[in-house]
C-alpha cells in the first residue's frame, strides 16, 4: 500500500477510538495512562510541561473530522492554562510545548486576540531566560532541583519550543526572539551534538561566563548514553529551526542526527529509551519514534534526490512498527501508543504517554498530505 493510502486507512482507526477518548476524558487534563485510564494534571499540576498536548491533540481531531466538540475542548484547555501563565515558577523553557499546540494555533486559525496575547506573553517569558553570556535559554526553575545550582543548564527538548520564538517573530516582527531562537539553537548545535550524531541531554554551562562545563545523562542511561527521545527532540526540533528560518545548517545538523538515529534503529523499528542502553531491562520507548517520525518525514520533504526516500522510509518504518506491536486501538481504553517510557532510570515505563499519541498522529496527518501545523 502507498504512503497516503496506509496513513489514511490509520487515521479512519484514530478517528474512531479518539471520538470515545476525547468523551471520556473530555474537562481532563490527561498525561499518561495506567491500565489504559488517563491521569488528570489539573489543579496543582496544571503547570506541568506536557499540559498543552491534549489541546494539540483535540486540535488535530478538528482538522481531522471537522467537528467543533473538539475545538471546544482545545479552548477549555488553554483557558485552565491561564493559572500556569500568572505562575512564574510554573514556567520555563517548555511554554512552547503549551501554548503553540494551544494559543497560537488558535489566534493562527481564528483571530482570536486573547490567544493572541497569552501566545506573547508566553514567548516574552520564554525569551527572558535567555543568558547572553552563553547564548542559551536556561531550562528548569531552581525548586526542580533545590540541592543543585541549575542556572547554567539547557537541555536537548527546549529545541522543540523555539517555535514559540519564531513564532512571536513573524508576528510582531520584533527581532529578537529571532536572534534569541536562533542563538539556541546554534549553541546547542556546538555543546550538544557529539561527532557521531548522537545528543547530550542536559549540558551545563558557566551561568556567569557562559562556558560549557559539562553534560549529563538527564533521562537517558547515564552519563555519556543517548536517550532517544533527547535524540528525536533534536531531530524534530533542528528540522523546525531550518523550516522557520531557512538557514541550512540547521538542516544538515538535523541529518546528521537523524542519520545517527536510522543507523540505531533496529530491525524491529521499534525504538529503546536509550540507544546505549543495558541488554536488560531495554526498555521501549514509542514517543520518541513518533517524534523522529514527524522530524524525518519534514526532513524528507525539504530534501531532494536519495535523501528523501531514506528519511520517509525511515519513519514509515517505525509508524508501521508502533502500529503493528506497540498499538491499543481497542476504544474503551484511553491511549493509542503503549510503551512510551518516561526516563530510563526513573518515571513510568511503557505506558501510554499523551504525546506519543499526539506525535503519531501528527505523523500519520503529515503522510496524508494534510496542512496541519503547529510548530
Ligand atoms: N521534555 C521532557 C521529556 O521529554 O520527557
Amino acid at each position: 500500500m502507498d504512503c497516503i493510502g496506509y496513513a489514511e486507512e490509520t487515521l479512519e482507526k484514530v478517528k474512531a477510538k479518539m471520538k470515545e477518548v476525547a468523551k471520556r476524558n473530555a474537562h481532563k487534563v490527561p498525561y499518561i495512562t495506567t491500565a489504559g485510564i488517563y491521569d488528570n494534571r489539573d489543579g496543582d499540576a496544571i503547570s506541568w510541561w506536557t499540559n498543552g498536548f491534549w489541546g494539540g491533540l483535540m486540535w488535530e481531531m478538528e482538522k481531522l473530522t471537522g467537528d467543533k466538540f473538539y475545538a471546544d475542548l482545545a479552548i477549555e484547555l488553554e483557558e485552565k492554562l491561564d493559572v500556569n501563565l500568572m505562575d512564574y515558577e510554573g514556567l520555563d523553557h517548555d511554554n512552547g510545548f503549551k501554548w503553540l499546540l494551544t494559543s497560537v494555533y488558535h489566534y493562527k486559525k481564528d483571530g482570536d486576540m486573547k490567544a493572541r496575547n497569552r501566545s506573547l506573553l508566553a514567548a516574552s517569558h520564554m525569551a527572558g531566560r535567555y543568558n547572553a553570556a552563553g547564548r542559551f535559554i536556561r531550562a528548569w526553575n531552581d525548586h526542580v532541583r533545590p540541592d543543585e545550582d541549575i542556572r547554567g543548564w539547557a537541555i536537548i527538548d527546549c529545541m522543540m519550543n523555539l517555535p514559540l520564538l519564531y513564532w512571536a517573530y513573524e508576528e510582531t516582527k520584533d527581532p529578537r526572539f529571532l536572534h534569541i531562537a536562533r542563538n539556541h539553537a546554534d549553541r546547542t548545535a556546538e555543546c550538544f551534538v557529539r561527532e557521531d550524531g548522537s545528543v547530550c541531554h542536559i549540558v551545563e554551562f558557566d551561568p556567569f561566563t557562559g562556558e560549557r562545563v559539562r553534560s549529563y545523562g538527564g533521562q537517558g542511561f547515564g552519563h555519556g548514553s543517548s536517550w532517544a527521545r533527547g535524540q528525536a527532540w533534536a531531530v524534530y526540533g533542528f528540522t523546525l529551526s531550518y523550516m522557520h528560518t531557512g538557514e541550512e545548517r540547521f538542516l544538515n545538523t538535523a541529518k546528521k542526527i537523524a542519520n545517527y538515529f536510522i543507523a540505531n534503529t533496529p530491525e524491529s523499528g521499534l525504538i529503546p529509551c536509550d540507544f546505549r542502553q543495558p541488554a536488560e531491562p531495554d526498555y521501549e520507548d514509542t514517543t520518541a519514534a513518533a517524534i523522529a517520525a514527524c522530524g524525518m518525514i519534514e526532513i524528507s520533504r525539504h530534501s531532494e534526490g536519495r535523501d528523501k526516500d531514506v528519511y520517509l522510509s525511515a519513519a514509515l518504518k517505525m509508524l508501521k512498527a508502533i502500529d503493528e506491536k506497540s498499538a491499543d486501538w481497542d476504544p474503551s481504553t484511553d491511549n493509542i501508543t503503549t510503551k512510551g517510557t518516561v526516563a530510563y532510570n526513573y518515571g513510568e515505563k511503557e505506558t501510554g504517554i499523551l504525546y506519543g499519541d499526539y506525535f503519531f498522529i501528527e505523523a500519520l496527518m503529515k503522510l496524508s498530505g494534510s496542512d496541519f501545523f503547529q510548530w
